[in-house]
């Protein structure tokens, strides 16, 4: 069986009625792209010859896996699929410069406390390494950001962040903040280390990267976002140089100039870093994407 299958009429108006162009209802966007979704499987399914027991395996895992499903897209790369496809959009229109975007991932949770000065993320108590972290938001032309909301947030010193942490070890928002800066741009908080990340074992998306011969392991990291008034949002993370997995990260979220190497003196590591964000077009670039996050 080859391709020109999928062509036929038969199949042609099975995809035409199953996304209602046949209907005038609906929302038009939607129904073309579910046909070219729909259009896309049924020619995989014949160019591989995928089995009745493979396709339904297919759609089992996907229902099992729906509730890892934040998990899974930066882990089969689609995530940062959507950083290169902005940054490549951004090319086109001269818009380059500034410090990289890279992935959210989801593990954000809104409604952090918002501080204003030296912040201090953390409430754990353990004797592990001290995270101190410092810099500047600066825009284009080097001048300092003002009024920026720089929110941070990043995993303990066993992998796990706060709001997903199945140990339940943690307080509400520990490692997390929205620190309020003034009107030089400058922050500074301090921390634990955070260790590297790792997705939950023998979950769905353990399974899928199994069954692809790959891990599912982060180095140690730190999220970022930036937001300030006349200046386009900024998503992005730190990776640190030094981690084992700083060249080999499950969900590709590290990009060169995002890989500092912390100065470790005694039980402190230090990171300066200063982020430059590119000024908005207009509000809509200043504020947040549509995507749904947690929140407490
Ligand atoms: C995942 C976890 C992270 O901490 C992150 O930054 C990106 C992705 C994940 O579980 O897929
Ligand atoms: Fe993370």
């Amino acid at each position: 069986m080859d391709a020109s299958f999928v062509k036929t009429s038969e199949v042609q108006t099975l995809l035409d009625r199953a996304t209602g162009q046949d209907q005038e209802g609906g929302n038009p966007r939607l129904k073309t792209i579910l046909r070219d979704i729909l259009e896309a499987t049924a020619e995989i399914i014949v160019r591989h010859d995928i089995s009745e027991s493979e396709f339904w395996g297919a759609v089992n895992f996907l229902s099992q896996g729906a509730s890892e499903f934040g998990l899974i897209v930066p882990g089969v790369g689609l995530e940062h699929f959507i950083d290169l496809f902005l940054d490549a959009k951004d090319k086109e229109k001269g818009l380059t410069g500034g410090t990289p975007r890279t992935i959210e991932g989801p593990l954000y949770v809104a409604g952090a406390p918002l501080v204003e000065g030296e912040a201090n993320l953390t409430k754990d108590a353990d004797d592990t390494e001290t995270l101190r972290m410092n810099g500047q938001v600066r825009g284009p032309d080097g001048e300092p950001v003002k009024d920026a909301i720089l929110h941070v947030w990043h995993a303990n010193s066993q992998g796990w962040y706060s709001h997903f942490d199945p140990t339940r070890e943690q307080t509400p928002f520990n490692n997390r903040a929205r620190i309020k800066l003034d009107g030089d741009g400058r922050y500074a908080f301090q921390s634990k280390m955070p260790q590297g990340y790792s997705v939950p074992p023998d979950g769905p998306a353990d399974r899928l990267l199994k069954a692809l011969g790959r891990h599912g392991n982060r180095p140690a990291h730190v999220h970022f976002f930036i937001e300030a008034p006349g200046y386009r949002k900024l998503t992005t993370q730190i990776n640190f140089g030094d981690d084992p997995f700083a060249a080999d990260d499950f969900a590709f979220a590290t990009r060169e100039g995002l890989l500092p190497v912390p100065n470790r003196q005694g039980e402190i590591a230090y990171i300066a870093f200063d982020f430059e964000l590119q000024r908005a077009a207009g509000q809509g670039e200043e504020g947040f994407s549509a995507r749904t996050r947690a929140a407490a």
